[in-house]
C-alpha cells in the first residue's frame, strides 16, 4: 500500500468521525428532550419488589373470616373462657351492673346501643341496626374498626374460633337466645353467592364483547360508506 492510499483511508475516517460529531451537534440543537414529570409506564420500585420476589407475603384479607358456620359446633367451655377478656369491662348476667362497658345480657340480636343507662360513645349510639351473628364477628375482629370513635378499648379477638365461641355462648346469656344458622344453610347460602357472583362475570364478559363487536361493526359501516 503506498502513501497516497493510506492518506486516503485516514481522510476518510477523520471524514467519518467528524460527520458523526456533527450530525450530533446539530441534531442535538434541533430536538431538545424533555424531561416527563411522570413516568409513561406505572413503573415503581414496588411494582419491581413484587415482581422479583414472588415468595412475597399474600395480602391480608380485608375483613375477619365468616363464622356463620361455625356457631353450631362451637365450644361453650371455650366461649365462657374466651369472655375472661371482656369480664373487666363487662358484666353478662340478667339484671347485672354496667362496668366501663355496658352489661351484655341479651346483646345477640339486640340493638345497638341497647342498654338507656350506658352513656355510648356517638359512633355506637348512632350506628342504628341490630347485634347479629355478622356484625358481632365484625365488631369483636376489630372494635376500633367497626365503630368510629368506639370507647371500647379492646385490641379485638384476631382468632375466628374464638369470636366464634364467645358469640355463641352470650347467645345462651338471654331470655331469647336467637337461632344459630343451621350450617349446611349456611354452606348453601354461600354457594348462591358464588353462583350470583359467576352469573354477574359472565353478564360483564357478554356486554364487553358485545360492546365489542358493536364497535367494530360500527368502523366496518364507517370505512364501507368512506368508499
Ligand atoms: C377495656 C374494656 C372493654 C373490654 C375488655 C371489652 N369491652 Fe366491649 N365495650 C366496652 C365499652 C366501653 C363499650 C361501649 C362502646 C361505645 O360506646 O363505643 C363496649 C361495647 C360492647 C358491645 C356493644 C354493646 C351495645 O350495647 O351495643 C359489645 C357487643 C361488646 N362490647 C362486647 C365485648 C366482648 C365480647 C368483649 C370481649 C371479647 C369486650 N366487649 C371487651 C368496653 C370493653
Amino acid at each position: 500500500m503506498n502513501t497516497m492510499e493510506i492518506n486516503k483511508i485516514v481522510a476518510g475516517v477523520i471524514c467519518a468521525v467528524l460527520l458523526v460529531v456533527v450530525v450530533g451537534k446539530v441534531g442535538s440543537a434541533l430536538v431538545s428532550p424533555e424531561e416527563l414529570e411522570a413516568p409513561v409506564y406505572p413503573f415503581s420500585e414496588d411494582v419491581m419488589a413484587g415482581a422479583s420476589a414472588p415468595t412475597a407475603a399474600p395480602a391480608e384479607p380485608a375483613g375477619p373470616e365468616p363464622i356463620l358456620a361455625m356457631l353450631a359446633s362451637a365450644d361453650m367451655g371455650e366461649g365462657e373462657k374466651v369472655f375472661k377478656k371482656c369480664a373487666s369491662c363487662h358484666d353478662v348476667e340478667k339484671g347485672g351492673p354496667n362496668k366501663t362497658g355496658p352489661n351484655l345480657y341479651g346483646i345477640v340480636g339486640a340493638a345497638f346501643a341497647h342498654k338507656g343507662d350506658f352513656s355510648y360513645s356517638d359512633g355506637m349510639a348512632s350506628h342504628g341496626g341490630n347485634w347479629g351473628f355478622a356484625e358481632l364477628n365484625e365488631f369483636l375482629y376489630k372494635p376500633r374498626d367497626y365503630i368510629d370513635g368506639t370507647k371500647m378499648s379492646f385490641g379485638g379477638l384476631k382468632k375466628a374460633e374464638d369470636r366464634a365461641a364467645v358469640i355463641a355462648w352470650l347467645n345462651t346469656k338471654s331470655d331469647n337466645p336467637v337461632a344459630l344458622p343451621d350450617p349446611a344453610a349456611v354452606e348453601a347460602a354461600e354457594a348462591v353467592d358464588e353462583a350470583a357472583e359467576a352469573v354477574e362475570e359472565a353478564v360483564d364478559d357478554a356486554a364487553a364483547a358485545v360492546e365489542g363487536a358493536v364497535e367494530e361493526a360500527g368502523d366496518a359501516v364507517d370505512s364501507a360508506t368512506a368508499q
